[in-house]
């Protein structure tokens, strides 16, 4: 028997709640959902209006510094976010002992936690300067990390930053150039991969942004906090979903084996599930996903790929999933990384990146997060508890006696 106030250490009252489905562990003034509504706003303002309005910087603006800039603070913020986007030299060395066939983002775990190897002033979080410039230097580097973690996979020569492109744009030719060709980008590309920045860039306290904070609570370094971040993220039940939703779709390959998988995702003994549906949360349409369809369409429509199989496939399964009563009783509905995939493979990128793009995205939102947590006074550190259930207190047996 076991004496359960002995275990917990301490008196009062104890929530066990796996999933941390009810249990708030922080105050936060960033980002705001409303799941049932299918409401999403950071520091106020509705995903759709900063989307459509703006640009993915701005909004890094926004969620660092709480408001949206003034023009001089905006030119003055992508000055200081360009000025931080190339990476230390010795870095370069670093790639080169991956195997190059590693998946992407084992590599950005480990180059984003070397950071900290190579930034050794940002490691001091108790100067707000300095928590400013890592802050920076994250949402600037983590586009740099990507497009040289791509272009090592594929046997490319690193592209330098372009500081004279936006954000998005310089992304896109560090991944997509060759130092021998003269490369301009594509505005409508640089403008959808602007708005996937956008769109991916906080969510409130999910499991990456969590484990930063966590990471964060102990005083651990910024760097080394994104690095825990990329690493949860990766995940098929979190980042990872966006890969495994064009896996999947590629699978169903035509829309008539659709019915097939839809009873597949609902037979409780098969543990197959459609990827990119359902949301912890969004207990509605999941709104990013709505803003995602449409930049769906813009790609493909101006690549010529309107009858794109996949886009009919992922467009007759939502449909057929919408009608299905199983989905509608769970509110099961497409999710942000349902559409996000069909862009990103037409925008030119395999598979195995689109998670490494969502953690260039995500890196504001984890930042700002732990940026907030570090700056609150009532912050102590993450310490869950748990409920035992193990064996009770015995006595040690020598090796020789155990039978
Ligand atoms: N397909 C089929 N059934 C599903 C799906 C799905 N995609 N998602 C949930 N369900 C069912 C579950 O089987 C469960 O059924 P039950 O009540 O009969 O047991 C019920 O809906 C609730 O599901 P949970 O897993 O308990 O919900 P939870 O909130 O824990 O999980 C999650 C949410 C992980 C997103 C889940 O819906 C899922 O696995 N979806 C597919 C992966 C995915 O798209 N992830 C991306 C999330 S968004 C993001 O990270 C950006």
């Amino acid at each position: 028997v076991i004496d359960i106030s002995k275990l917990y250490g301490q008196t009062g009252h104890f929530t066990y709640d796996p999933g941390f489905t009810s249990t708030a562990a922080c105050e936060s003034r960033i980002t705001y959902i409303d799941g049932d509504e299918g409401i999403l706003l950071h520091r106020g303002y509705p995903i759709e209006q900063l989307a459509e309005q703006g640009d993915f910087l701005e909004t890094c603006y926004l969620l660092l510094y709480g408001e949206l800039p003034t023009a001089a603070e905006k030119a003055d913020f992508d000055y200081r976010v360009t000025r931080h986007t190339m990476l230390h030299e010795q870095m370069n060395r670093f790639f080169s002992g991956f195997r190059r066939d590693a998946h992407p983002m084992a590599v950005m775990v480990g180059v984003v936690g070397a950071l900290a190897a190579f930034y050794h002033d940002s490691t001091d979080i108790s100067d707000p300067h300095q928590r400013m410039v890592a802050s920076l230097r994250m949402v600037a580097k983590m586009p740099t990390i990507a497009a040289m973690a791509y272009k090592y996979s594929i046997g490319q020569p690193f592209v330098y930053p372009d500081n004279n492109l936006d954000y998005a744009a310089n992304f896109l030719k560090m991944c997509f150039s060759v130092p021998c060709e003269e490369y301009k980008p594509n505005p409508i590309f640089a403008k959808a991969m602007d708005r996937i920045f956008i769109l991916h860039a906080d969510h409130e306290q999910n499991a990456s942004t969590s484990t930063v904070r966590l990471a964060g609570s102990s005083g651990a370094n910024p760097f080394a906090c994104i690095a825990a971040g990329v690493a949860c993220l990766w995940g098929p039940a979190h980042g990872g979903a966006n890969e495994a939703a064009l896996n999947m779709l590629e699978q169903i390959g035509t829309p008539d084996r659709i019915p097939e998988f839809v009873a597949r995702a609902k037979d409780k003994n098969d543990p197959f599930r459609l990827m990119g549906f359902g949301h912890r949360v969004y207990k509605n349409y999941d709104p990013r996903a709505r803003i995602m369809q449409k930049t769906t369409h813009e790609v493909l429509g101006q690549l010529g790929l309107s009858n794109d199989p996949l886009l009919q496939v992922a467009l007759e399964l939502e449909k057929v999933a919408l009608s299905d009563e199983y989905f509608v009783e769970k509110k099961l509905y497409p999710n942000i990384d349902f559409y996000s995939g069909i862009t990103l493979r037409a925008l030119g990128f395999p598979t195995t990146m689109f998670t490494v793009l969502f953690a260039v995205a995500r890196t504001v939102g984890w930042i700002a997060q732990w940026k907030e947590m570090i700056e609150d006074p009532s912050q102590r550190i993450g310490r869950p508890r748990q409920l035992y259930t193990g064996a009770p207190q015995r006595e040690y047996v020598a090796i020789t006696d155990r039978v």
